[in-house]
């Protein structure tokens, strides 16, 4: 979305996913008939080395990078990338009707009224979402981030070596890859209205689409940290088990105390999905969601989906982001075995990687 130069077609597409604590590089082949994911890398990155979205150690994060990409056996050099969290702002406005180009210039004056920060300091982009909204005025997707925090990831990539080709947003991927799982299997074109909501280990990004279109767009401080803080410090176990209990191994410990310890961490993220249906409802763009679905690492907490599901009355789904592409035989090498537990987290990574030349 925030394009930096262009985006040169060659077949290939690298995403970049920089997570908190995971590095996730995907390469998808896009000429064949369907998008074939032909490399892939995942890389742990120490806890101290991203914390809440703040690079705390650079040099790790690069080195990271390096190692993930070597995994992935990459030989481009270009790579899609993405940022999220509170330095972005997307946000639907209504402007007056005029053409594209245009509305390049006139998108300033707009962002002037709508983004929280010096308008000097942001890298805008914009989408028309709907050419006609009745009184001579169109639909915008606005999206606005602060420069300083695309240049550091840009110059964090260029550091490890690889050029930063486009910038993208976490959420956007996330609805970019579940697009294409829908287009793959038929269900394009669904009016129905749908929360995608992307759990990482610090950010839950929330995208709230409609017709192929973001209705509303936010990403919350909350993640699966959290929820292995809370269990951490309630069940008095080490930092590892808690995250090995947060990610599925629950090993000999009481399924209910752990449930219930769930339940209470997912409150936040409970009131970040209402407070996005309110501005929806608000906005009066929609009376309620649907149906959500879940991605990235935190969709797989253990009792997450049921707890939402119960809270928010509707149909929770978890993403498989691998339903819509080929995968080269063997591709996940030593994570193979694991790939069912591991996909929801790829989500990101295979939607940057489904970016081709010329759709920004
Ligand atoms: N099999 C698994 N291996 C590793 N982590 C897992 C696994 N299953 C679940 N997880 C959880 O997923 C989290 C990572 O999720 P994800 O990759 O979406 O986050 P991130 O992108 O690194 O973070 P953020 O987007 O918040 O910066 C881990 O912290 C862990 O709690
Ligand atoms: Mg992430």
């Amino acid at each position: 979305m925030i394009s930096l130069p262009f985006l040169k077609r060659k077949g290939s597409t690298v995403g970049l996913d920089i997570g908190s604590s995971l590095i996730k590089v995907i390469e998808i082949d896009h000429s064949g008939g369907r998008p074939t994911l032909t490399h892939f890398g995942l890389h742990r990155l120490a806890p101290e080395a991203i914390v809440e979205g703040e690079i705390m150690d650079r040099d790790l994060v690069i080195d990271g990078i390096r190692q993930c990409m070597e995994k992935a056996g990459v030989t481009a050099n270009s790579v899609v990338s993405a940022i999220s969290g509170r330095a972005v702002i997307v946000k639907k406005v209504v402007m007056d009707k005029m053409s594209a180009q245009d509305a390049q210039e006139a998108i300033f004056w707009e962002a002037e009224q709508h983004v929280p920060f010096d308008i000097d300091d942001v890298c805008l982009d914009f989408q028309i979402l709907k050419e006609d909204a009745g009184a001579n005025q169109m639909e915008v997707l606005l999206v606005a981030a602060k420069k300083d925090m695309v240049n550091t990831h840009a110059n964090l990539i260029r550091d490890a070596g690889f050029s930063p080709v486009a910038i993208d947003v976490d959420a956007f991927a996330v609805q970019n890859c579940f697009e294409q799982g829908r287009f793959d299997g038929g269900e394009a074109g669904s009016k129905k209205v749908i929360g995608l909501v992307n759990i990482g280990s610090d950010v839950t990004n929330i995208n709230i689409i409609q017709d192929e279109c973001p209705q509303f767009t936010r990403d919350i401080s909350v993640g699966s940290n959290n929820f292995a803080e809370i269990i951490q410090k309630e069940m008095g176990v080490a930092f590892d088990e808690a995250h090995a209990i947060v990610s599925g191994t629950l090993g000999d410990r009481d399924p209910v105390k752990v449930k219930e310890l769930i339940r209470q961490g997912a409150k936040d993220l409970s009131l970040g999905i209402e407070r996005s249906v309110s501005f929806l409802k608000a906005a009066g763009d929609a009376d309620a969601i649907e149906e959500i679905v879940l991605s990235g690492g935190g969709a797989t907490i253990p009792f997450l989906k049921d707890i939402l599901a119960e809270k928010h009355g509707i149909e929770i789904s978890i993403h498989n982001p691998l339903a819509g592409i080929e995968c080269r035989e063997g591709v996940f090498g030593e994570h193979e075995a694991e790939i069912d537990a591991i996909a929801p987290l790829l989500t990101v990574g295979i939607g940057l990687a489904l970016r081709k030349a010329g759709k920004e």
